[in-house]
């Protein structure tokens, strides 16, 4: 294996349908210094799974068991992540999952944090909170995570308008694709932003 232009390895978790996720695949299908090392889900149905898979990713599903017994944790640190991608995954990490990986992990929200955001807080429960509050923007929230749900610093937020005439779905359906269009470049720029550097100067 060499060791002159180790990639940077993100692991991905995933829930559930994985848009998210096969945004991120493609990026780094074939990126020069960033791959998609493998893909975690609580869900054995998540097509997330099934995305990974098509890009010769590896895939792993675990339980609550094994998630509180540190087995996912000793999992993921063998693929040496340099970032851990919470795309549309559901689950509270441990405490120790979450302090074993500082500042390497990441979430992506369908909301502005800190509203709309907390345990319950996810897909359309979300949205349908922002319409009954008659807000008139909403949008995305990338932030590093921690023990709590929604609640680690902010990375990066992007907004939309809500319409008067907006649904549960088509609010979705925006913000989704505020994700799809800044989740991929904020990953990479938090991936290249120390990696100007090399170790040995090129021939
Ligand atoms: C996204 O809205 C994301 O913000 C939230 O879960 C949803 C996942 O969608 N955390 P997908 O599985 O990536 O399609």
């Amino acid at each position: 294996m060499g060791t002159s232009s180790k990639k940077k390895n993100i692991v991905i978790f995933a829930s559930g349908s994985g848009s998210n996720a096969q945004r991120l695949l493609e990026q780094f299908a074939d990126h020069p210094r960033i791959q998609i090392s493998a893909l975690f889900s609580n869900n054995p149905d998540a097509f997330a799974l099934q995305r990974a898979q098509n890009y010769g990713v590896p895939t792993a599903v675990f339980d609550r068991a094994t998630l509180k017994a540190g087995e996912v944790q000793a999992q993921v640190e063998a693929y040496e992540p340099d970032l851990i991608v919470l795309a549309g995954f559901l689950w509270l990490l441990p405490a120790a999952f979450v302090q074993a990986f500082p500042n390497k992990i990441i979430n992506i929200h369908p909301s502005l944090l800190p509203k709309f955001g907390g345990k319950g807080m996810h897909g359309q429960h979300v949205h349908q909170a922002v319409l009954d509050a008659q807000e008139v923007e909403t949008g995305i929230t990338i932030h590093y995570v921690n023990e709590h749900y929604d609640e680690g610093a902010p990375i990066y937020q992007e907004r939309c308008p809500v319409q008067p005439d907006d649904t549960c779905e088509t609010l979705a359906a925006r913000v989704l694709t505020l994700e799809h269009q800044h989740l991929p470049r904020i990953v990479e720029e938090l991936l290249t932003a120390d990696a100007c550097q090399p170790e040995t100067p090129a021939a």
